[in-house]
């Protein structure tokens, strides 16, 4: 495992020396290389540096140019405008570079330098609900995010913060007490995700009736409550029957969407009731919390209402009971101590922002998070329906996640049915699937995640366009074309020289690995998925103006199957970086 330096870093590199060498007063001055459409790249660095050396920047830019030693990468510089340089590489070297990205498993993709330990807070359902879109985000971008991050060489910790914990609990867990055989199985590994999901529904429909009136019923559930939140045996037994069948529900989802999801990880909101107290007790011993009308509060300067009166963050309410903040708390002292993170990501709904700035400011306060231990809300925006509207059932209510993966792979599956020429009834099932999940997960990492966007699965499933369908369809043509090879195997010859549409494929994947890093560094997967839209766009130019079996000679054929297979090989793991499959045939 070789991690190959890009050709864009090596020319940057070059240039930065030819800088200095020419310019020694410049000091170590960035040349500012980027890609261009004039040229390979360009270098805008020598107009600031000459504003700063009171120096002619075409001159300067001249000067530079001669101290730029002959060599076989860079294939022409010229100073052109005001003082840019415009660079070209050489084919070879695009050749060489590629080969060398191919010959590595991580298709020269390094490692970063600064690998910790991450945190991540996703995929948060909450235990006797359904799970709805606002789920669907968090999972799927935590998700991507957990695979770049891992991939980068970065330790990730999952963290699944369920809703577990709460006064509801004593509802249920009462009528459960009083209707004992509600959550009978008789057979309990064959309950399925839906069954769970609908008893759940039902226990919670009946108790929630009963609760509304009779008041009998009501004063029994409070009382529950206080027996759960004493750590009754009984109680906390009910309580976990239901938190069992709810996690059946839970990964029956996740599976359908293709996520591992591993029991230890999910750590919900019970989990840190152990450290409450203490959390309370460090926080008014060292100020950073105060009592106010009887709760224990945090203010800040910046957070008011409309009012003009001050916000607290509530750490603990007048009746000395906690809520999400005392928890979220606990859990940053859990994760920073016990888990050893130096970075927290919590994927979050961004209608939750002022809450979590709240929580890290206070955190920070308390000294549990600083300069070393960081914490970012990977917030993410709204999902709207057709109308613009958030997403919801023509009878205004919360649209289930499950039903709506279902219509996505079932339309799919009709995608898929039309194209497939040799699949079986049981493939188009298969890949009805890959490609149903797929477009639904690439529909939201597409977008940047702070943005809202539109859930229309005829556009996600939509042969044309930035969809997954696009990319899916790129890779499986390739591999195609990579059987129809016969025995042209796929071999680089970097003395060929590249047409530009060649060229324009060779350098793009040459930025797969700052492409992976950016993504990763900034947490931010769209880019990945524009970079992957990208790459699929310069493939079909290049198919489309490159024959690749039937080109001139065998070397020219074994070159462009070399550019084939290394596409799909840049596309595969990008999708698998974005929790993607790409079936080999479609
Ligand atoms: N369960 C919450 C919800 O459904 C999300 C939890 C977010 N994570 C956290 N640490 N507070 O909205």
């Amino acid at each position: 495992m070789a991690s190959v330096p890009s050709l864009a870093s090596t020319v940057q590199q070059r240039l930065a020396d030819a800088l200095s060498a020419a310019l020694p007063e410049a000091g170590s001055a960035d040349p500012l290389l980027r890609r261009s459409d004039r040229a390979d790249f360009q270098a805008n660095g020598i107009l600031a540096l000459a504003k700063r050396l009171k120096g002619n920047p075409r001159e300067l830019a001249a000067k530079v140019v001669e101290s730029v030693p002959a060599d076989d990468v860079l294939r022409e510089i010229e100073v052109s405008g005001p003082g840019f340089l415009n660079i070209t590489v050489s084919d070879e070297a695009i050749t060489e570079t590629l080969a060398a990205r191919a010959a590595d498993d991580r298709l020269g993709v390094p490692f970063t330098d600064a690998a910790g330990t991450a945190v991540i807070d996703y995929a948060q359902p909450n235990v006797a609900k359904e799970m709805h879109v606002g789920h669907l985000r968090s999972a799927v971008i935590g998700d991507a995010m957990v695979r770049i991050l891992e991939f980068t060489g970065e330790k990730v910790v999952r963290r699944h913060h369920i809703g577990d914990w709460g006064t509801q609990f004593g509802m249920l867990i009462q009528f459960l007490i009083e209707h004992p055989h509600e959550l009978d199985h008789k057979d309990e590994a064959a309950v399925s995700g839906e069954e769970a999901m609908s008893n759940l529904n039902r226990l919670y429909k009946a108790s929630r009736a009963l609760f509304d009136s009779d008041e009998d019923f009501k004063e029994r559930a409070r009382r529950r409550v206080v027996d759960l939140q004493s750590g009754d045996e009984e109680t906390l037994a009910l309580w976990q029957r239901f938190v069992d069948e709810s996690k059946i529900y839970f990964y029956s989802v996740f599976n359908k969407l293709d996520m591992e999801i591993h029991d230890p990880d999910v750590v919900g909101e019970s989990g840190y009731n152990h450290m409450l107290d203490e959390t309370c007790r460090i926080l008014e011993e060292s100020g950073v919390a105060v009592r106010s009308e009887g709760a224990l509060c945090v203010f800040f300067d910046d957070v008011k209402g409309p009012d003009g009166k001050p916000v607290p963050l509530i750490v603990r309410k007048s009746n000395g009971g906690y809520g999400y903040a005392a928890t979220d708390l606990s859990a940053i002292r859990d994760r920073v101590r016990n888990l050893g993170a130096d970075s927290l990501i919590y994927v979050v709904d961004a209608r939750q922002s002022l809450h979590f700035k709240m929580v890290f400011e206070t955190a920070r306060r308390a000294g549990w998070l600083n300069d070393e231990v960081k914490a970012v809300q990977l917030a993410f925006g709204t999902v709207l329906g057709k109308d613009g509207k958030p997403f919801k059932t023509r009878e205004g209510e919360t649209v289930r996640l499950v039903d709506l993966l279902d219509e996505a792979i079932e339309r799919a599956a009709a995608v898929v049915r039309e194209k497939a020429q040799d699949l079986s009834e049981e493939e188009i099932a298969e890949r009805g699937a890959q490609v149903g999940i797929g477009a639904v997960k690439y529909a939201d990492l597409s977008t940047s995640a702070a943005r809202d966007y539109k859930f229309d699965l005829d556009q996600m499933v939509s042969l044309n366009g930035d969809t997954s369908v696009y990319l899916q369809y790129a890779y499986a043509r390739i591999q195609s074309i990579l059987r129809k090879a016969g025995d042209a195997k796929p071999q680089a010859h970097a003395e060929i020289g590249l047409t530009p549409s060649e060229r324009a494929l060779g350098l793009h994947m040459d930025r797969f690995g700052e492409t992976v890093e950016e993504a990763a560094s900034s947490y931010e997967p769209h880019k990945l998925a524009a970079y992957l839209y990208q790459l699929a766009s310069l493939y079909t130019t290049f198919y489309s103006e490159c024959p690749v079996l039937k080109a001139d000679t065998p070397a020219q054929v074994e070159n462009r199957l070399f550019l084939c297979d290394l596409t799909a090989r840049t596309l595969h793991q990008g999708m698998a970086l974005l929790g993607i499959r790409t079936p080999a045939r479609l």
